[in-house]
C-alpha cells in the first residue's frame, strides 16, 4: 500500500493518506438535522482514522433543493451545531472531513419538494435512477432564480466552514441541479449558461466558485464533485470534462472529485475498478490539483494499483465501507 499511504495536500490541509471515503446518503438525518445514528455511522467508518477523508453525503443548500425527505440539511444557520458534532466525531477519530453541498434542481423528488422544481431548461432529469412518477414539474430559470443559487451555494459553504470542516465539495454530479447546467441532455439554454458550448455549459459553477471562494476566503479547501461524462449519446464526453476542468480549476478549486453525470454513479456495462478511471486521468492530465475518483473500487489493492497507474491522486470508495465498517481499516492494514 505504498501509493494508498502517502499524505497528500488538499489547499492548505494535509491528508494523512490517499483512500476516501466516499459520499453516501445515509437518510439518516431527522428533518434535515444530525441525529444520533448519523453520528454513529460516521464514527464507526472512521475509528482509526483510516481513511485519509471523508466526503460527508450530499446535503441541501435550500429547502427547494431537498433531494428527500430524509436529506440531511446545510440550509439554516440552525444546523451549524448538528454539523459541528459530526465535524468533531471525524476529527477525534483523526480524519480529515468536507462536506458535499447540493441543490437537486428537476431531480427532487415530489414527497421532498412538493411545488415546480428549478432547472436549466425545464427538462425532467432524464437520469433513469430517478422514477418519472417520483419528480416534480419544473421550469426554467430565470436570471434572478440563477443568482440566488449562488447565494444559497454561499451561503451553505459558510455554515460548513462554521461548523468546523476542512472543506466543501460542490456537488455537479449525478444529474442534480450543477449537472443539469453541465449536461447538454439537460441545458438547452441560449443565454450565457447556453448548453451549446462546454463555456456555457459551466458558467454558473464558475459563478459559484468565484462566490464561495470569496466568502469562504483562500484558506479553506474548495472541491467540485463532476460528473464529467454521461456516457450516453448526446450527452457530455470525457473531452467536455478535460476542457471545463481547466477553467473551473482555475476559478478557484482545490480538488475535484470524478464520477459519472446523467449515468448516475454507475456506468453501463462496467463493474471494474475505477471504472470512472478513463474520465479521472483525463482530468488529471490537464490540472494540478488532486484528483479522487471513485467507482468499483472493493479492496485496498484495487485502490493501490489504480494510483500507481496515476488514474487518479486519490481513490474514493462507497459502498464498501458503507457496508463493512471496518473496510477501511483492512484495506490500509493489508
Ligand atoms: C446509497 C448510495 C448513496 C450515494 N450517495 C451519494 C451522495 O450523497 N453524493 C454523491 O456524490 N455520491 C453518492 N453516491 C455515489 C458514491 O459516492 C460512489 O460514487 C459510488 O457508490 C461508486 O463508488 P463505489 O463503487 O465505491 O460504491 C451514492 C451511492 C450509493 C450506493
Amino acid at each position: 500500500m505504498t501509493h494508498l499511504k502517502r499524505a497528500i495536500r488538499i489547499g492548505n490541509r494535509e491528508i494523512k493518506n490517499r483512500l476516501v471515503m466516499a459520499p453516501i446518503a445515509t437518510e439518516k438525518s431527522d428533518a434535515g438535522k444530525v441525529t444520533r445514528a448519523l453520528l454513529d455511522y460516521y464514527d464507526e467508518r472512521t475509528k482509526g482514522g483510516y481513511p485519509g477523508l471523508i466526503v460527508i453525503e450530499h446535503s441541501f443548500i435550500r429547502s427547494d433543493g431537498r433531494a428527500g425527505v430524509n436529506q440531511l440539511s446545510v440550509s439554516e444557520d440552525s444546523d451549524i451545531a448538528g454539523l459541528s458534532r459530526l465535524a468533531d466525531t471525524i476529527h477525534k477519530n483523526e480524519s480529515k472531513a468536507v462536506m458535499q453541498i447540493s441543490h437537486a434542481g428537476a431531480a427532487a423528488r415530489k414527497e421532498a419538494v412538493p411545488f415546480e422544481t428549478i432547472s436549466p431548461s425545464g427538462i425532467a432529469n432524464p437520469n433513469k435512477a430517478l422514477r418519472p412518477g417520483e419528480l416534480q414539474d419544473t421550469h426554467e430559470m430565470s436570471r434572478n432564480e440563477i443568482d440566488g443559487v449562488i447565494q444559497a451555494f454561499t451561503e451553505a459553504a459558510i455554515r460548513v466552514k462554521k461548523a468546523g470542516f476542512d472543506g466543501v465539495e460542490l456537488h455537479s454530479a449525478h444529474g442534480y441541479l450543477l449537472n443539469q447546467f453541465y449536461s447538454p441532455l439537460t441545458n438547452k439554454r441560449t443565454d450565457e449558461y447556453c448548453g451549446s458550448t462546454v463555456d456555457g455549459r459551466i458558467a454558473l459553477h464558475i459563478r459559484i466558485i468565484q462566490a464561495v471562494r470569496a466568502t469562504v476566503g483562500a484558506d479553506f479547501p474548495l472541491g467540485m464533485r463532476l460528473g464529467g461524462c454521461d456516457y450516453t449519446v448526446g450527452g457530455s464526453t470525457v473531452a467536455d470534462a478535460a476542457a471545463a476542468a481547466p477553467k473551473l480549476v482555475a476559478a478557484g478549486l482545490d480538488f475535484m472529485d470524478m464520477s459519472g453525470g446523467m449515468c448516475f454513479y454507475i456506468r453501463a456495462g462496467h463493474s471494474e475498478a475505477g471504472y470512472f478511471g478513463d474520465l479521472s486521468k483525463s482530468v488529471k492530465d490537464v490540472v494540478s490539483v488532486p484528483v479522487i475518483v471513485a467507482g468499483g473500487v472493493t479492496n485496498g489493492a484495487d485502490a493501490e494499483k489504480l494510483l500507481t497507474e496515476n488514474i487518479a491522486d486519490m481513490i474514493a470508495v462507497g459502498r464498501a465501507i458503507s457496508r463493512n465498517p471496518a473496510w477501511a481499516k483492512e484495506a490500509m492494514e493489508a
